[in-house]
């Protein structure tokens, strides 16, 4: 399967943006003067003030330092709509697609978003908002979540989206982190046709002392039903935006001002605020934007992330509307109400790009072909893929059934610190492979390292590594830049080490294996295994936890978690269920465990320390494969969880 190739359609190498020619000039240009190479790619941006000074970046732990574009000046909400009034006015920039699909979409026009988007950076002034101050957007699929982010980009406040599926628990470390002053959320979300009551989630969140530094709380109606309002704390976002003029001055930003936090799990401790700044990541997310998705002006572009991740952020948010494109904005799951629904809306909106994660593509391949072929979706030219690694086979589903062997795949690899793809093919210029997300992009140094930090040459597997900086890469954890350093640039000195393993094959394209940490990706959603335990050990009767990924068919990998009583508890069912709904509670529902498996005790080296790749091999059902054993405390404990894995 590996050897497989798909040439480039001659179409697309017609008139690509960037044909075979253009990505080995901009490889060159990029390897020989990188300086030139990203002034030419921000010149793409309009800025107040053109930066001259390009890369000031030093990896050194002594002078440890990441600048791009640092004396420019720019406003990323400007560029996002301002830039495009005179000539895209009246181009519709968001489409939105509601969850019932009963129900007419939205189209948003770019002067109407900017209407929008001005109307609430008003109020957010009003309201005390200032330059840096930290804002919570908790909201769902809605054209206000893209308003509220881009009304904090245009008066410099610092957005950190949480993503709705989120606990009220877990809203509080995230507001508490930043030390959130307004909150941006909606009476409910729908989702797949149920509710998901936001407002009563901040209000739970609100009374936790931590919290204290909110202010304000703005609500949007969404679903209509009632929710309690605290006056004066929560005020109506409809009525106080209706009270403002429709015209806002944009704040003038340093490059290397901040944009956003966006909270995502490591493999230990707590979700870490991975901070982006304004010139660099806007830069980066427009240019890959464009170039991955060769992107055209009368393009319909799908991207059906949640804007609570980065892949909203960077590839429905920040990069298409930095390049004026049309993106469709999904309230919606692609299950519901049928398996159709993704191939209905592209039907309906004549989408030409769709960009959608592994998950949702197996999901939707266990369903057949039938509801795939029930859609014409021949306006489609280009299919994409981000999250996780993609089996070959549901590459090769989505290139044949969905994209009728028409339609290029992008497998697009990327992290929320890297703000925005950096290994990829061109759909004009790059071979395909399935299951490979083929090479680095021009400007991207990647390479593979073993443990020991070796680089290693030619094909082989090893530890994937960055060794040189780009300008959407995150600059600092928020609030911890010791444990962003500790994180990234410790393990690989020199080098930013992205947490994957990855193989290269003879002709130089990447194959992800996955991630070689203690983090999980689950349906694409990025889960730390020391999260889940933590979250687990909540419930009363548990003494002890240890939890791994496993192989799943339909989400990746699956949470699979290794629970000890304490002594005395009997162990049954109904406290699997209780033990389920404190992870729901604590983290949300996409942390909760797909296995729980009773463990008398867990495998431990003589120094405490849990031996996590025996749980793995135990997990993924590889109980001839594991290993060495001699080196554990109690090598018993082995045998018991086997029997028990076995039963
Ligand atoms: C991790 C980052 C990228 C935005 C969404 C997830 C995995 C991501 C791919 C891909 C194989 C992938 C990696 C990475 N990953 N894209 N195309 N092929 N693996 O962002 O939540 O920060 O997760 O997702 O393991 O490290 P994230």
């Amino acid at each position: 399967m590996t050897d497989q190739r798909l040439p480039v359609p001659a179409g697309f190498a017609a008139d690509a943006r960037l044909n075979a020619d253009a990505l080995a000039a901009a490889n060159v240009l990029a390897d020989q003067d990188p300086e030139l190479f990203w002034t030419r790619v921000a010149t793409r941006l309009e800025w107040w003030r053109f930066p001259t000074q390009i890369k000031d970046v030093s990896y050194q732990l002594e002078d440890f330092h990441i600048r791009w574009y640092a004396d420019g000046v720019l406003n990323a909400s400007v560029n996002c709509l301002d830039r495009h009034l005179s000539t895209r006015g009246d181009k519709t920039a968001l489409i939105w697609e509601r969850d019932d699909p009963n129900l007419p979409a939205e189209h948003l026009s770019y002067r109407a978003l900017h209407e929008q988007v001005c109307r609430a950076a008003n109020a957010l002034r009003a309201l005390g908002v200032q330059k840096g101050d930290r804002v919570t957007i908790y909201l769902p699929m809605i054209p206000e979540a893209v308003v509220a982010m881009l009304a904090c980009a245009r008066i410099g406040a610092i957005h950190s989206v949480v993503f709705g599926g989120f606990s009220p628990e877990s809203l509080i470390g995230r507001i508490h982190d930043c030390q959130s002053k307004l909150i941006i959320t909606a009476d409910e979300g729908l989702r797949g046709g149920k509710k998901v009551p936001l407002k009563a989630n901040v209000d739970i969140a609100l009374k936790a002392r931590e919290c204290s530094t909110v202010e304000t709380v703005l609500v949007v109606r969404h679903t209509g039903s009632p929710v309690a309002m605290q006056v004066p704390r929560d005020r109506d976002w409809r009525e106080l935006l209706a009270m403002q003029a429709p015209v806002a001055a944009a704040e003038p930003m340093n490059a290397e001002d901040p944009l956003f936090i966006l909270y995502t799990s490591g493999s230990t401790g707590k979700p870490k605020g991975v901070l982006h700044t304004t010139g660099g990541y806007l830069t980066y997310a427009a240019f890959t934007h464009e170039a991955v998705f060769d992107l055209r002006e009368d393009d319909i572009y799908w991207c059906t992330a949640d804007v609570g991740w980065v892949t909203g952020h960077s590839y429905i948010v920040y990069g298409p509307l930095a390049n004026g494109a049309t993106s469709v904005l999904f309230e919606g799951v692609p299950t519901y109400p049928d398996a159709s629904r993704c191939w209905q809306v592209i039907d309906r909106h004549q989408v030409t790009i769709f960009y959608t994660a592994p998950t949702a593509i197996r999901a939707l391949m266990r369903e057949g072909e039938a509801p795939v072929k029930s859609c014409s979706r021949q306006s489609l030219r280009l299919l994409g893929s981000v999250g996780e690694p993609i089996n070959p086979e549901a590459w090769l589903w989505y290139h044949r059934v969905v994209g009728d062997e028409r339609c290029p795949v992008v497998d697009t690899w990327w992290q929320t610190e890297t703000g925005g793809i950096l290994i990829s093919p061109l759909p004009g210029a790059t071979e395909l492979k399935p299951g490979s997300a083929t090479r680095p992009l021009p400007g991207i140094r990647a390479a593979l390292v073993d443990s020991e930090g070796r680089e290693l040459e030619g094909a082989t597997s090893g530890n994937l590594i960055l060794k040189d900086s780009w300008p959407g890469q995150m600059r600092t954890v928020y609030g911890d830049h010791a444990r962003f350093i500790e994180t990234y640039f410790k393990t690989y000195p020199g080098s930013y080490f992205t947490g994957d393993g990855a193989r290269r094959d003879e002709d130089g394209y990447y194959w992800i294996t996955g991630r070689v940490d203690d983090v999980i990706n689950v349906s694409g959603h990025r889960i730390g295994t020391a999260e889940v335990e933590s979250a687990i050990i909540e419930h009363q009767a548990v003494a002890e936890s240890a939890v791994v990924g496993y192989p799943h068919d339909i989400k990746g990998q699956g949470i699979y978690a290794y629970v000890t009583l304490k002594a005395g508890l009997e162990a049954n069912d109904a406290l699997k269920q209780e033990i389920n709904a404190t992870v729901r509670r604590v983290i949300g529902a996409i942390a909760a465990p797909d296995v729980i498996q009773w463990a008398p005790g867990l495998p431990k080296t003589r120094s405490g320390k849990i031996m996590r790749r025996i749980l793995r091999k135990i997990a993924a059902d590889e109980l001839d494969a594991l290993g060495d054993v001699s080196t554990l405390a109690d090598p018993a404990v082995v045998q018991s969880l086997v029997d028990g894995r076995k039963r």
